[in-house]
């Protein structure tokens, strides 16, 4: 395993679990009307998760011998609550991706993929729950009667 290379995308991880912290925050702040009544919520806990991977990541960084970003990449933001989603959605997707590459880097230490993978779950029923919330409700339903009208 090349450590400067798994310390360098943790690094890179970490920067991205950061931005997730401050664009799910600012999701949650700024929503208005009675989507508020649900999606507040929702974006708060997801920048929770984030600060919970950020913290994860942080602490095996330094385990592993290297110092941790404190920095982020740029937010997305909207008013417009889809919008919202699919950002959402493009950044639990990168996250995805981003651990998928650490593991890789991590092949041949049994714990720090066992690390890597219990996030990366995580991250996957983010972009599971995000998918099927953009998913246009009547038209499933829709799907759904014709579904059972073919069986
Ligand atoms: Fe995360």
């Amino acid at each position: 395993m090349d450590r400067k290379a798994i310390i360098n995308q943790l690094n890179e991880i970490l920067k991205h679990e950061w931005t997730g912290v401050a664009q799910y925050s600012q999701a949650s702040f700024i929503i208005e009307g009675v989507w508020r009544q649900v999606y507040a919520d929702h974006f708060l806990g997801d920048a929770k998760e984030s600060f919970k991977h950020a913290q994860l990541v942080g602490e095996k960084i330094v385990a592993l011998g290297g110092v941790p970003v404190a920095t982020r990449n740029e937010i997305k933001q909207s008013r417009d609550l889809k919008e919202v989603l699919e950002f959402s959605l493009a950044f639990e997707a990168k996250a995805v991706e981003m651990y998928n590459q650490a593991l890789d880097l991590a092949e041949g230490d049994r714990a720090l993929v066992i690390f890597l993978e219990d996030i990366l779950k995580e991250e996957q029923d983010g972009v599971d729950e995000y998918t099927k919330l953009l998913r246009d409700t009547p038209a499933s339903g829709a799907a759904a009667t014709s579904d059972s009208k073919a069986s």
